[in-house]
C-alpha cells in the first residue's frame, strides 16, 4: 500500500426514494472537492458515497409505483450515478445496502452485538416515523404525536423487537464528546447532542422490525429485519471490506477522517454510530461535520415535499463548474442558505464571467498584442508587483488551512480577493499605456508576466472546486507541463518559464443574460420535476413523458458546430470503446476522443469530413484532453452508431448552422 498520508471522506448514503436534487448534490460536491484537494496536496484519499436502499419508506414507495423494491431502487440508482458523473464527481466506491458484501457485514455486526449481550430481545411499543425511519418516545414529542423532526404524523408500532443497550454507553459517550471537541463540528451540534439527547438519558434502541420484509434479515432469527439505521451506518466500514478476508482498505482508511452529513442526521451519526463502534471495539471516526440546509423559499428542499431544484438543467446550460463553484461559495459550510437560480446566475456573472474570465482574456490578449503571444522574462519587480506577489505566495497556505476546516466559501473568497487584486493591478499599471512606448516594453513584460503567473496560481488553487476550468485556462496560458499544474509548483512565484506561447480562446464563462436565462432554467426544472417525482408519479411520468422543452434560435446558436477533417485516427490503449482522432478544423488542429471503437475501424475514418461540436468544454479522458465532440446518430442502447458527415465535399472548419 501507498505510504502517503491517507484521507477517508464519506457522504451520507442517500435514500433512493426519489431522484437526487441539489441538496444531495451539495454534500456530494463538498466531498468530491475535499477529495480532490487532498489529492492535490499529496494525500492518498478515498471517497465513499452510495445509497440506503432498505426500510419501510422505500418499500412503500415501490408499492405505490407498482414495482418490486429492488427494481424501483435500481432505476433511481442508475440516475444517481449519471447525475454524479454530470457533476464531475469522482467517488472511489458507491455502496448500495442491497449488495451482498454489505448485507453480510451487517449480519455479522448484528450477530456479534447479540452474542456479546449488547443486543437483547423484547417487545417494542411506541411511535415510529416512517419518513425519518426513527422511533420517538412520549417525552420527545412537542405536539401530539407528530414527528419532532419532520412534523408528520407518527404511527403506533407494537411488535417483537431486538433492542440495543444504548444506555450502557451513555456516560462514556458524554465524556468522549466533551474530551474531543473536534469530533462533532460545528460545536453547536455537539451541544445539541449533549443537552437534548445524552444528558436527559438514552433509552435502549429498537434495532429490528418484524412487520415488513425489505431489509437485511437477522440471520439467526429471520422473522426480523435489521433496523434501517443500523444497516445504513454500517456502510462506512462494510464498503472497506471490514470483517472480510480482504480488509486492506479497512486497515488503510479506517477511522474515517470525516463523515459529511446534513444537520438532520447528526443524532444517528453522533450517538448510534459511535456507540455501535465502541461496542464492536472499533475506533471512532475523527469527525462528523454537519452542514446546513439548502432552503427553497425558506423551507428545506426535500424529495417528499417536491419543492426541489435539480442540478441537471443548470449543469447542462452553464456547466458543472459554475454550479460547483456556486454551491461551495455561496453558503458557509455549516450554515443554512437559500438557493435561487437568480442568485446563482448573478454570482456566475460577477465572479466567473467578470472577475476571473476578464482577467484571463485581458491578460492573454495583451500578451498577444504586445509580444506576439510569447511570455517574456520579467525584469526587476517594483513595489506594486511585490505586493501582489506576496498576496499570491501567501494564498496556498491560507487556502489549505481553510479547506482543512471545510471552510470552502472562505477559501474561495480568499482566492477571489487575489483575483480582484490582479484586476486592480491592471488598472494601476495600465499596460495599454506602457505598450505605447518602446522604452516601456521591459516594464510591460514584467507586468504581463506577473499577471500570467498569478493566473497559473489561481488555476491550480481553484482546481478542486472547478476541475474542468483550469485545463481551459492552461490552454490559453500555453501551459502543457504537468509540473506547472501541481501544488508544489506554488511554492515559488515565478516557476512559469518565459517563452511559452499563449493563445486566445473562447471566454471561459460567457456572460449570461439573466432575464432570458431564468425562465429557461425554471422550465427545464419543472420538466425534471415531472420526471423526478418520487415513486407514485414515476409511472405516470413514464406513460406521458414531458415534451422536449422548446429552445430559441439563440440557444441553438450557442453550439459551435463545424466541419472537421480526420487527419489521423487510432484506438486508445486499454480502452475497448475509445478512438482518438486528430482533426483539422480550419486553421487549427484538435484532438478528440469518441466512444465508437465498436462501430468503426480507425483506418476507414481518415480523410472523412465529420461534424464537430467545437465549443464543448475540453475534458480529460484517460489522461488525454478531448477538445470537442463528434456528432453521431445513436440507437438508445448504442447497438447502432453512425458518425454524422456532410453529403457533398466541404472545406474543414466551415460553420454548420
Ligand atoms: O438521511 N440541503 O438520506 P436522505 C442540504 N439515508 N443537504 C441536503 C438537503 C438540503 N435541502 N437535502 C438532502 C438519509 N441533503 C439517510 C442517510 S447515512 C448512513 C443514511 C443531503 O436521502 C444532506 O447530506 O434523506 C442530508 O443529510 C442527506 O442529503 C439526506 O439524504
Amino acid at each position: 500500500m501507498d505510504k502517503r498520508q491517507t484521507y477517508y471522506i464519506t457522504t451520507p448514503i442517500y435514500y433512493p426514494s426519489g431522484h437526487m436534487h441539489i441538496g444531495h448534490t451539495y454534500t456530494t460536491v463538498a466531498a468530491d472537492v475535499m477529495t480532490r484537494f487532498k489529492r492535490l496536496t499529496g494525500y492518498q484519499a478515498y471517497f465513499l458515497t452510495g445509497t440506503d436502499e432498505h426500510g419501510q419508506k422505500i418499500e412503500r414507495r415501490a408499492q405505490e409505483a407498482g414495482m418490486a423494491p429492488q427494481q424501483f431502487v435500481d432505476g433511481i440508482v442508475a440516475e444517481t450515478k449519471k447525475l454524479w458523473a454530470l457533476m464531475n464527481i469522482e467517488y472511489d466506491d458507491f455502496i448500495r445496502t442491497t449488495q451482498p458484501r454489505h448485507q453480510r457485514a451487517v449480519q455479522q455486526i448484528f450477530r456479534q452485538l447479540y452474542e456479546q449481550g449488547d443486543i437483547y430481545k423484547g417487545t417494542y411499543e411506541g411511535q415510529y416515523c416512517t419518513q425519518c425511519e426513527a422511533f420517538w418516545t412520549s417525552s420527545q414529542f412537542k405536539e401530539g404525536t407528530l414527528c419532532p423532526d419532520c412534523g408528520r404524523q407518527t404511527e403506533m408500532v407494537k411488535e417483537e423487537s431486538y433492542f440495543f443497550r444504548m444506555s450502557k454507553y451513555q456516560d462514556w459517550l458524554i465524556r468522549y464528546i466533551e474530551e474531543h471537541p473536534d469530533f462533532i463540528q460545528p460545536p453547536s451540534r455537539a451541544n445539541e447532542m449533549l443537552n437534548n439527547f445524552l444528558r436527559p438519558g438514552l433509552q435502549d434502541l429498537s434495532v429490528s422490525r418484524t412487520t415488513f420484509k425489505w431489509g437485511v434479515p437477522v440471520d439467526f432469527d429471520p422473522d426480523h429485519v435489521v433496523y434501517v439505521w443500523i444497516d445504513a451506518l454500517s456502510n462506512y466500514i462494510s464498503a472497506l471490506g471490514y470483517g472480510t478476508e480482504d480488509d486492506s482498505l479497512y486497515r488503510t482508511f479506517w477511522p474515517a477522517d470525516v463523515h459529511l452529513v446534513g444537520k438532520e442526521i447528526v443524532r444517528f451519526h453522533c450517538i448510534y454510530w459511535p456507540i455501535m463502534l465502541k461496542a464492536l471495539g472499533l475506533p471512532l471516526p475523527r469527525q462528523v461535520f454537519a452542514h446546513g440546509w439548502l432552503l427553497f423559499d425558506n423551507d428545506k428542499m426535500s424529495k417528499s415535499k417536491g419543492n426541489v431544484v435539480y442540478p441537471g438543467p443548470v449543469v447542462r446550460r452553464l456547466g458543472a463548474d459554475a454550479l460547483r463553484y456556486y454551491l461551495m461559495r455561496e453558503m458557509q459550510f455549516g450554515a443554512d442558505g437559500n438557493y435561487t437560480n437568480e442568485a446563482m446566475l448573478q454570482r456566475v456573472n460577477a465572479d466567473l464571467a467578470n472577475d476571473l474570465g476578464n482577467l484571463l482574456s485581458r491578460t492573454v490578449a495583451m500578451v498577444e498584442k504586445y509580444f506576439e503571444g510569447t511570455l517574456r522574462q520579467p525584469g526587476d519587480y517594483q513595489e506594486e508587483d511585490r505586493q501582489l506577489i506576496r498576496q499570491l505566495e501567501a494564498l496556498p497556505a491560507l487556502v489549505e488551512k481553510e479547506m482543512n476546516s471545510l471552510q470552502f466559501s472562505q477559501a474561495l473568497a480568499d482566492i477571489w480577493k487575489a483575483i480582484s487584486a490582479c484586476n486592480r493591478y491592471i488598472d494601476l499599471t495600465q499596460p495599454w499605456v506602457l505598450g505605447r512606448d518602446e522604452a516601456d516594453k521591459g516594464r510591460l513584460a514584467t507586468v504581463l508576466y506577473v499577471l500570467w503567473e498569478s493566473l497559473r496560481f489561481i488555476a491550480v488553487l481553484i482546481s478542486p472546486v472547478m476541475p474542468a476550468t483550469p485545463e481551459r485556462m492552461y490552454r490559453q496560458l500555453g501551459i502543457q507541463d504537468e509540473q506547472l499544474k501541481t501544488w508544489a509548483s506554488l511554492a515559488r512565484f515565478g516557476s512559469g518559464p518565459a517563452g511559452l506561447k499563449v493563445s486566445k480562446g473562447e471566454a471561459v464563462f460567457p456572460r449570461i443574460d439573466i432575464k432570458a436565462e431564468l425562465p429557461l432554467l425554471e422550465r427545464e426544472n419543472e420538466a425534471e420535476l415531472a420526471l423526478g417525482q418520487p415513486a407514485k408519479d414515476i409511472s405516470q411520468a413514464e406513460a406521458a413523458p414531458a415534451e422536449d422543452p422548446e429552445i430559441t434560435i439563440q440557444d441553438f446558436q450557442k453550439l459551435r458546430l463545424r466541419t472537421a477533417l480526420v487527419l489521423a485516427c487510432e484506438k486508445v490503449e486499454k480502452s475497448d470503446k475509445l478512438l482518438k482522432f486528430r482533426l483539422k478544423v480550419g486553421e487549427e488542429e484538435r484532438t478528440v476522443l469518441s466512444g465508437i471503437a465498436n462501430h468503426y475501424q480507425p483506418e476507414e475514418l481518415v480523410g472523412k469530413t465529420l461534424v464537430l461540436l467545437a465549443n464543448l468544454a475540453p475534458r480529460k479522458i484517460r489522461g488525454v484532453e478531448s477538445q470537442g465532440m463528434l456528432l453521431c446518430a445513436a440507437e438508445e442502447d448504442d447497438s447502432q452508431l453512425r458518425l454524422l458527415t456532410v453529403d457533398a465535399p466541404v472545406r474543414d472548419g466551415v460553420d454548420i448552422s
